[in-house]
């Protein structure tokens, strides 16, 4: 089984939460996108003030989670955010600690690829918000392994998530009310609540 068997395509970016150890060896997630190069090569392009980038610096290799569930994108998006693993996005129940590189698995997961860091470079990247570093980061495919059946219908709530996440780490709150609302008419009313729940204990700061 290679990553083309469960959905990644040469050329297109993947939404998965990358999962790797801190320091102390608790668990760290973030949802990065994943550019595919080949079906045994992928990049990571990531910004040097994460724990993620840390993390894969130091132990050259992460887990890369495809799971569906809206909470777990928001909340790993917007909580822990480069903060060396002092509040943890995840703790050792979420996860699954047996695998053949030295990164975590979610739980939650329905497939996992296992990526071994080749290198990476570092360049500075400018838009109109922000000027940060970013480091492109070249991964070997080491395994993928499907966890539970794939099939998944089309909820709306998800891209709903995803798109909200995607803003609120980047510290824009514009889209808030209107991706909520395509939340609340499609998540199940108890996850809606979650997220809402979720959203209303953590402070985004406006770039
Ligand atoms: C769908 C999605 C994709 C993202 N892709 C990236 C990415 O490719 N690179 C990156 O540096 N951050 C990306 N982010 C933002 C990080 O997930 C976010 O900054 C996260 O809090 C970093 O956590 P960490 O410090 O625990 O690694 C993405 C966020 C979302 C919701």
């Amino acid at each position: 089984m290679n990553i083309f068997d469960i959905g990644f395509e040469k050329g297109s970016i993947t939404e998965c939460i990358v999962t790797t150890y801190n320091e102390d060896m608790s668990p760290n997630a973030a949802p990065m996108g994943i550019f595919t190069l080949r079906d045994d090569m992928i990049v990571l392009r990531v910004h040097t003030d994460t724990d993620t980038y840390s993390n894969l610096a130091r132990e050259k290799c992460c887990a890369l989670n495809i799971v569906f569930d809206p909470y777990l994108f928001l909340k790993t998006a917007v909580t822990g955010q480069g903060d060396g693993g002092k509040e943890n996005e995840i703790c050792s129940e979420d996860i699954i600690r047996k695998t053949g590189v030295n990164a975590p698995v979610l739980k939650e997961a329905f497939a996992v690829i296992e990526g071994e860091l080749l290198g990476y470079k570092k360049y500075t990247r400018k838009d109109r918000y922000r000027t940060s570093e970013v480091a492109v980061a070249k991964l070997k495919v080491r395994d993928v392994r499907v966890l539970k059946e794939f099939p998944r219908a089309v909820n709306r709530g998800l891209y709903a998530a995803i798109e909200l996440a995607v803003d609120l780490s980047r510290g824009r709150t514009v889209s808030k009310d209107r991706y909520l609302k395509v939340m609340k008419r499609s998540l199940r009313a108890g996850e809606y609540r979650r997220v809402l729940g979720l959203l209303e204990s953590v402070e985004i700061v406006e770039i």
